[in-house]
């Protein structure tokens, strides 16, 4: 008889399933991308077909300053899935991250769900998960180093979800001791540590603090694109008229003030909350990012069109990117900065 799902299993599930069946965008919250617009440089020498986007993630040479972020796993839907998206990162030599590790804490049951992205995907970057709640109730922090083998992780993610778990039914709301254990992680383990929101977005003050205890990356995951909010306020049958489905800090802002810190901190800032094509990713790097990142759009054109077609969809969205680095003189990504955006405000 086939063993009964854990409840994290089934949670995992369903947010798939909503993921990928319902209406999870914010309603009114924007990322803020389309307030901005590029600066024609008329007078550009830029040689297109000599544009390099290849970058440093870590220290792994990956061919696109691109990342699939953290998704699923731990449920058996998510086998198939992970080894697809792992194929479609390793196709393109971008990283990949797996989805919140948690399941893979309770029983090796799914431990497979995850070890599948690295079976499909033996040398690009992997990256493991698993959520704030998880760290600040842990007694030992030497624990976390298994989910990093598991995977053979290059970096570790964090994702902070202070928002997801006071809406979800049953949500984990014991944080108390997250900072102090946050520390502990970054000096216990192998990999560097990253941290991340889920789409409520990371300001600048939260991610000083981060900076200052030795955290590597900070993704901002920011508002504008998946509302978490949305997805468990649909998962709990609660009213969909709910203030908190747009909480949250839109992306672009979000880089625009982590990104202030690079001055004194050695860090690198990924872009993502709503990132659905060549031009917000752009537009991320103008205002600071290093590299993006998006989840739910990959997610929906790989269920519905298929690997090749999402290998295709990232590497024309990469195409835009070059073009718009030609119109604006771009000849390296360091030279797409804010000097190259204008407000539209301005325009007119
Ligand atoms: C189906 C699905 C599952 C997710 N699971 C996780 C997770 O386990 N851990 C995590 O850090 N983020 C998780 N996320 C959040 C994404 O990594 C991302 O931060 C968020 O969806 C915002 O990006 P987007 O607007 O591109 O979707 C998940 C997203 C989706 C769509």
């Amino acid at each position: 008889m086939k063993k009964q799902d854990s409840k994290i299993s089934r949670r995992k599930k369903e947010h798939l399933d909503i993921v990928l069946n319902k209406n999870v965008s914010f309603i009114s919250k924007t990322t803020g991308f389309e307030k901005y617009d590029f600066i024609h440089y008329a007078l550009t020498e830029i040689d297109l077909n000599k544009i390099d986007l290849s970058t440093y993630f870590f220290n792994k040479k990956i061919s696109f300053p691109f990342m699939i972020s953290s998704m699923t796993g731990g449920t058996s839907e998510a086998n198939s899935l992970n080894a697809d998206l792992a194929i479609v990162a390793n196709e393109l030599n971008i990283p990949i991250g797996v989805g919140s590790q948690r399941q893979a804490i309770e029983d090796s049951e799914h431990h497979t769900t995850y070890s599948v992205i690295r079976e499909n995907a033996p040398s690009i970057p992997v990256v493991g998960n698993i959520g704030a709640s998880e760290i600040a109730t842990a007694k030992n922090i030497n624990k976390f180093q298994k989910l990093i083998d598991l995977i053979e992780a290059d970096a570790f993610i964090v994702h902070l979800n202070p928002l997801q778990e006071l809406l979800q039914h049953d949500g984990n709301m014991i944080f108390k001791g997250l900072y102090k254990n946050l520390e502990v992680l970054v000096k216990t383990i192998s990999v560097p540590v990253i941290v991340k929101e889920v789409g409520a977005g990371i300001s600048k003050k939260v991610a000083k603090q981060l900076l200052e205890i030795g955290v590597k990356g900070i993704d901002t995951a920011g508002a504008g694109g998946t509302s978490w909010a949305g997805i468990e306020i649909i998962r709990s049958n609660r009213s969909l008229d709910n203030p908190f489905w747009d909480w949250g800090l839109p992306t672009s802002y979000c880089i625009r003030k982590v990104s202030k810190l690079k001055k004194e901190y050695n860090f690198t800032l990924i872009a993502s909350g709503g990132i659905k094509n060549g031009f917000d990713a752009a537009k991320a790097f103008a205002l600071g990012a290093d590299i993006a990142a998006s989840a739910k759009t990959v997610l929906k054109i790989l269920a519905e069109q298929g690997i090749i077609n999402t290998i295709d969809f990232i590497i024309d969205w990469h195409e835009t990117i070059k073009k718009i680095m030609f119109l604006t003189g771009s000849e390296k990504l360091s030279e797409l900065n804010k000097s190259k955006l204008i407000r539209k405000k301005e325009l007119y």
